[in-house]
């Protein structure tokens, strides 16, 4: 039998249409969710910083994005609820991510609002999928950026003795530390796509206006 192969669309194919970009950004945003060695697996989030000592800082740091949904439209990040960006989202709830693959020089950036879940079923569950060696961190007694005496000071004697998975470690029963846990579910209100290809380079930004999207070629 004779099968006729449609060639696939490339990224630097001009052919490419907003529709084909938005497919593309969930279909990255999803292999960054489930394997740490896809360009989207680290982003940046940056959020809106809050006055202390001085006038607020813009904050940003990298991330790991731990699952991506287009159907539900959500992105989800993992984090200490005693962490300074918890504030910062408590008083402003708006995010921007940004994501890079460096092979096809993509820059993609999300303004996401952001629900913080902490004592509820929506954080159980991803709790829950938290790996023994990944809920280790949240077991520090004091808040992230507290002063210590030595660099690992923070830590439980079992976690230098034993640092990766496997033996103690390996207990997923281990509940110590859920009271500091925290799952971000984010959701996209915007993207702003740029692909920095030769010979030229392209941007397209997009917008749900409620369940309505809209997306449009920009000048990049
Ligand atoms: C590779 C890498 C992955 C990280 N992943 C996370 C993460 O998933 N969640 C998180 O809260 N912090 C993560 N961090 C630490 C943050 O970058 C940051 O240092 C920390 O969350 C404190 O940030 P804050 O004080 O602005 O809240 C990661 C850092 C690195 C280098």
């Amino acid at each position: 039998m004779l099968f006729v192969m449609t060639p696939e669309l490339t990224l630097s194919d001009p052919e490419w249409t907003l529709a084909d970009i938005v497919t593309d950004c969930w279909r990255r945003l999803g292999n960054g969710a489930s394997d740490p060695r896809m360009p989207f697996h680290f982003p940046v989030l940056a959020t809106q910083g809050v006055a202390q000592m001085g006038p607020a800082i813009p904050a940003a740091r990298i991330v790991v994005l731990r699952d991506a949904n287009a159907a539900r439209r959500e992105l989800v990040l993992y984090t200490d609820r005693r962490a300074m960006k918890i504030a910062e989202i408590t008083a402003a709830p708006r995010v921007t991510l940004v994501f890079y693959d460096p092979a096809d020089r993509l820059q993609l950036r999300v303004v996401a609002h952001v629900r913080l879940h902490i004592d509820d079923a929506r954080a159980d569950v991803a709790w829950a999928a938290c790996s023994p060696a990944s809920r280790r961190v949240y077991q520090a007694q004091r808040c992230p950026g507290v002063t210590i005496d030595s660099a690992f000071a923070w830590a439980a004697p079992r976690s230098i003795e034993t640092p990766y998975p496997g033996g103690l470690e390996n207990d997923s029963s281990d509940n110590n530390g859920r009271e500091n846990f925290a799952a971000l579910v984010c959701s996209p209100m915007s993207l702003d796509w740029l692909e920095l290809s030769e010979p030229i380079h392209r941007r397209a930004v997009f917008q749900w206006v409620g369940d309505k999207f809209m997306g449009r070629w920009v000048v990049p």
